[in-house]
């Protein structure tokens, strides 16, 4: 039977399929009759936040839940401020970095306007444009699977607003380093603003890449997006912010709803931001060593997969994604199928302890022989 009330909702929004998130891992668990499971499908530090930010979970003032949190973050942003060289009224903190998504498409578009990604990346960007009547144009990543500078600036006109960069892009790891960004921003010219979703930059050790904090000073139309849901190992508590130079942060701040960021979230993220020197260290290291199995274990199985930055990696499949999943969830491993960013027969894998990864590999193995 038809909704009755979808004459309500603008057409595009009619058009939108609506996403449906994992079952929890309990659900999970019933469904697929096992005990125990790992999730390498949501790119979470499984080794978990730094000891002062557990130290300080567990010494809660339970005081502080019938207060509403400060609005806009006020103590964490001169935390962040201080850390990296800016003003406190350059950061907007949001309910994880997927907020403040929403956040600059409605400070900058109206319909008939476009913004400009790429058709394999982090899809939000995508999917907020597009239920919220914005053409979203999407340009193919180049032959290593890298975001594509020239058809981005080819795709640009008179309507283009906004440009977001994922860079490292989730999912194929390939970065952008300071020359191409330098050289890509200069062309931009300052027409539309350039958004860099850094959500992995902690996990960069390419010394090349484009640190888009300390490039803003030269390009005012540039907004970089970070989170505390990767690296820091908080992505249940939902916080993610944004930087962007004075005259692009105050439009921005037009848009923003305050008191979206509990109060847990915002003492929890200033702690670990201010501490974070070892956890970088020690998960940078599970990255390496995690990567070092998967990818070992791909070549001797002939599995072409990737060798970008951040803790995940994709595998091409001989097999359909979906089966895969189905596969390795009854040995108690969830995986991302890809077919959803449009790389079918892949599968994107989050890099957990050695331990667990050679379980990975050898149930992997096992279940495509
Ligand atoms: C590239 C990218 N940007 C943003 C996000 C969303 O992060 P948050 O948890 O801060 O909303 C993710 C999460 O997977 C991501 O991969």
């Amino acid at each position: 039977m038809s909704n009755p009330f979808e004459h309500l909702i603008p057409s595009y929004v009619q058009q939108f399929e609506s996403y449906i998130p994992s079952k929890p891992d309990d659900e999970l668990k019933r469904i697929f009759g096992i005990d125990h499971l790992y999730r390498l499908n949501n790119n979470e530090n499984f080794m978990g936040p730094s000891k002062k930010v557990k130290e300080f979970m567990q010494n809660v003032n339970s005081g502080l839940i019938p207060v509403y949190p400060n609005g806009d973050s006020f103590n964490l942003r001169y935390t962040l401020a201080e850390k990296f060289g800016k003003s406190p009224e350059q950061f907007l903190v949001g309910n994880g970095s997927n907020e403040v998504i929403t956040c600059v498409l409605k400070a900058f578009c109206e319909q008939g306007d476009n913004i400009i990604t790429t058709d394999q990346t982090y899809a939000v960007y995508e999917w907020v444009a597009e239920f919220s009547g914005i053409e979203a144009r999407l340009t193919p990543l180049d032959e290593n699977m890298a975001f594509e500078p020239q058809r981005i600036l080819d795709a640009i006109d008179q309507h283009t607003k906004i440009i977001f960069i994922c860079n490292p892009n989730n999912p194929t790891g390939t970065f952008w380093t300071k020359e191409v960004m330098a050289s890509f921003l200069e062309k931009v010219n300052n027409r539309c603003i350039v958004v860099i979703d850094e959500a992995y930059f902690e996990y960069v050790e390419a010394s090349n890449y484009a640190n888009g904090m300390y490039l803003m000073e030269q390009f005012p139309n540039l907004v970089v997006f970070r989170t505390f849901s990767k690296m820091y190992a908080l992505a249940s508590l939902r916080i993610g912010y944004l930087v962007a130079s004075m005259d692009v942060i105050s439009l921005i701040r037009k848009t923003y709803v305050v008191y979206s960021v509990n109060s847990l979230a915002q003492m929890t993220a200033q702690i670990a931001i201010s501490d974070d020197e070892e956890l970088i260290r020690n998960t940078r290291q599970m990255v390496r060593d995690g990567k070092k199995i998967l990818s070992d274990t791909c070549s001797r199985l002939n599995l072409y997969h990737t060798h970008g930055e951040g803790n995940f990696m994709m595998i091409k499949v001989p097999v359909p994604d979906t089966l895969l999943y189905k596969r390795l969830i009854r040995k108690g491993y969830v995986i991302r199928t890809m077919t959803g960013f449009r790389f079918p027969e892949w599968i994107r894998v989050s890099i957990l302890p050695v331990g667990i990864m050679q379980g990975f590999c050898e149930s992997l193995e096992e279940v495509l022989s």
